[in-house]
């Protein structure tokens, strides 16, 4: 029996992947390679000690999928596949929606066909909207605000659907907040194509030369340093939320929404600061506009986390910034040769 690993040669896939062979499961990884290098399981497979089965489609691909469920027996699907760059989503929204929903979709038609009803999907903290009530709970009322975040509020309602369709279904969603960090080894980390969009990226390439300087989003938030302030959650321990999750799936049927998060703000400032502290790396930052879109303040109620999977984040600000310039260090180009 193996689980099939959706998306499994990218960021927190690659470290999934990990988690899930460290704690004797075994997996076949599909993913389409067009956010990621097989170069990132390779070094799984070193981390591990394990050889990792990869089949390099597309979620979208029926007779792909088919074939990989009639030659593998499937007992559980992690699925990571799909786009995730918000402000991508407004430009492409059809691509979003196609990948992220129809790939989904077909993902589902072919579980149903085989008979395997145990999915652990990728969701975000963005299907909350905007909202300044904090923290975010899983009960509170959700709204997606891009195309992005739609394709995920559309796809838990999907797997709701699915769900309430046939109670021998078990789904479980899980709610990132803002994963950062990488694999302590340096081996595997987040590799972004072209300039990063997210704040921790952006640091660790400012730190290694390949970019001048940060520009931090506005400093007239309502917050301590005026900066925003997001609950930043190490890579590693929300692999971990996964093999529990998974655990869940194999043992439980329903569909139940977790947070995945710390529990803890951090503001930009307190990060770079952080980042500059730990690694002694000085990071040139200059103050510029607010990013349209952007909250001031977001952080997760993990309280349920604890409850249902038995899991809560144990790495701190500190590890996270660490673990990052190991890998960014190590790895300048990412996985480029
Ligand atoms: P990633 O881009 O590194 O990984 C996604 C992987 O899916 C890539 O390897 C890509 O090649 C693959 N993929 C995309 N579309 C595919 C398709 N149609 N068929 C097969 N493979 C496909 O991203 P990540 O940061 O590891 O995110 C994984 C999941 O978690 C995504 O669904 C993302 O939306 C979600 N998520 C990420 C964050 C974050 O901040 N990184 C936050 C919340 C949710
Ligand atoms: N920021 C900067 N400069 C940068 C990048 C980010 O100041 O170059 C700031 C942002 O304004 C924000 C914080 O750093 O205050 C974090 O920004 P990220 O882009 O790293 O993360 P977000 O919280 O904006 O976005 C993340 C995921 C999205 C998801 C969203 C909502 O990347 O996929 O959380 O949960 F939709």
């Amino acid at each position: 029996m193996a689980v099939l690993v959706t998306g499994g040669a990218g960021y927190i896939g690659s470290h999934t992947c990990v988690e899930l062979l460290d704690a004797g499961f075994d997996i076949v990884v599909v993913d389409n390679l067009y956010n990621s290098k097989q170069e990132s399981l390779k070094r799984v497979e070193k981390i591990t000690g394990k050889p990792v089965e990869f089949i390099k489609a597309d979620i979208r691909d029926k007779e792909a999928l088919r074939e990989i469920f009639s030659q593998h027996e499937i007992e559980a699907v992690v699925h990571f596949a799909g786009l995730k760059a918000v402000g991508e989503s407004v430009k492409i929204p059809l691509d979003y929606y196609d990948n992220n929903i129809s790939g989904t979709i077909t993902l589902c038609e072919v579980m149903k066909e085989f008979n395997v009803k145990k999915i652990v999907f990728s969701s975000s903290a963005t299907v909350y909207g905007i909202t300044d009530k904090m923290p975010l709970t899983e009960d509170m009322s959700l709204g997606a605000i891009n195309p992005y975040g739609r394709t995920k509020l559309f796809i838990e309602e999907i797997l709701r659907d699915i769900y309430n369709s046939d109670n021998g279904w078990s789904i479980s969603i899980l709610r990132y907040f803002n994963p950062i960090g990488a694999h302590k080894t340096g081996l595997i980390g987040e590799d972004p194509k072209g300039i990063p969009n997210n704040l921790m990226p952006y640091i660790a390439q400012v730190a290694v030369g390949r970019l001048p300087e940060l520009s931090v989003f506005g400093n007239d938030y309502d917050t301590p340093d005026g900066t925003g302030v997001r609950d930043y959650i190490h890579v590693v321990d929300l692999a971990k939320g996964h093999v529990k999750a998974v655990e869940w799936v194999l043992k439980n049927t329903g569909c139940d929404a977790v947070n995945l998060g710390t529990g803890r703000g951090c503001s930009v400032l307190e990060l770079v600061a952080a980042f500059e502290k730990v690694t002694g790396v000085k990071i040139p930052y200059k103050i510029v506009g607010r990013r349209p879109g952007d909250a001031a303040i977001v952080y997760a109620d993990v309280s349920k986390a604890k409850k249902v999977l038995g899991w809560h984040a144990e790495l701190t600000i500190e590890d996270m910034c660490a673990d990052t310039w190991r890998w960014q260090k190590n790895n300048p180009l990412g996985y480029a040769e």
